[in-house]
């Protein structure tokens, strides 16, 4: 796992700052020896009336075991569609992806996926939300209460176990969607701008309470964003993905120590280096959109 760990100091356990690297910015992403998500010459066209759209194009992309990996562009770069395709939930047009050796041909307790809308059973409480995924799995009744417990503790839900979805707020559901996410404890954890609804200081807060479960589990994530300081907050890499046709603009190894100042120069240094390139893609996203173009 590629995850830069404090230094701890020995007396105060406490964990020591890094200095940042004297130059953070673009430098390319280095290859590892594990391989855990493979992509390999993806392309993705959909067919649209008068056309089709190629929203993936030769796209190779390696994820390693334990790697916390952020997809990165405007709307319409093809985000969702290859995180989709990880999941399992859509083939390539051409290439393919294997996960731990294997092809994805379909969707896979392996690959666990949190989307943007709170994906809930809203006749379910918190509790039996959580505990769905593990009945499924036939475990048993002592175990789904053990495991569940667990989550609602890990995600601070512990006094909400008995609500329903309805009566919770967004920061709130979408904690019992990583729990959900969390209960069939998949390598993979695929994540569709799972904070993009939620006001800043509560994206906050769940940004930090995913980064502390990705250290104690060692999941390998990707994570979908628009948001470039999101994606720098979190990520050990960043792939940053061009306007339609969606190819890979750089992949950016970031490596600011964590926990991470979104107030630090070397912070606002990558934000800066990264804004001149998504902006140039959402410029090509505004000229095509406001054309009305539905084609490539
Ligand atoms: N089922 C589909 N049929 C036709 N075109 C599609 C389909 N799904 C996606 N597209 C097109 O493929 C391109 C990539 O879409 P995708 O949803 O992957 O983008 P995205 O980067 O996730 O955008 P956003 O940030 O808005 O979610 C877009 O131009 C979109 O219109
Ligand atoms: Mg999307």
């Amino acid at each position: 796992m590629s995850v830069q760990p404090h230094p701890i100091d020995a007396v105060t356990q406490r964990a020591v700052p890094v200095a940042p690297p004297a130059a953070p910015s673009l430098a390319a992403a280095p290859s590892h020896a594990a391989p855990h998500i493979v992509v390999t010459g993806v392309d993705k066209v959909f067919p649209v009336p008068g056309g089709e759209v190629v929203a993936l194009k030769d796209i190779d992309l390696t994820i390693n075991r334990g790697e916390f990996v952020c997809l990165l562009g405007p709307s319409g770069c093809g985000k969702s569609t290859l995180l989709n395709a990880i999941a399992g939930f859509s083939h390539p047009t051409r290439g393919g992806i294997t996960v731990d050796g294997t092809k994805v041909a379909e969707p896979g307790p392996d690959r666990g996926m949190v989307f943007q809308e709170y994906a809930l059973f809203p006749w379910m409480s918190v509790a039996q939300n959580i505990a769905f995924g593990l009945e499924i799995k036939g475990m048993g009744r002592a175990a789904i209460e053990a495991r569940v417990a667990e989550l609602l503790e890990m995600l601070k839900l512990t006094e909400f176990r008995d609500r329903f979805p309805k009566d919770l707020s967004g920061g709130m559901r979408q904690r019992v969607a990583i729990a959900r996410v969390l209960a069939l404890d998949s390598p993979v954890m695929l994540m569709d701008e799972p904070f993009g609804a939620l006001d800043a200081l509560t994206r906050r807060s769940l940004q930090d309470e995913l980064l502390r479960i990705w250290a104690a589990t060692g999941k390998t994530i990707v994570f979908v964003t628009h948001s470039i300081e999101e994606s720098i907050y979190l990520a050990d890499r960043i792939v940053v993905l061009t306007y339609r046709p969606g190819t890979i603009k750089r992949d950016i190894r970031v490596e600011l120590p964590r926990p991470r100042d979104s107030a630090s120069a070397a912070f606002n240094a990558l934000k800066r280096d990264l804004s001149a390139l998504v902006t140039a893609e959402q410029h090509r996203f505004e000229e095509v959109e406001m054309k009305g173009l539905t084609t490539d």
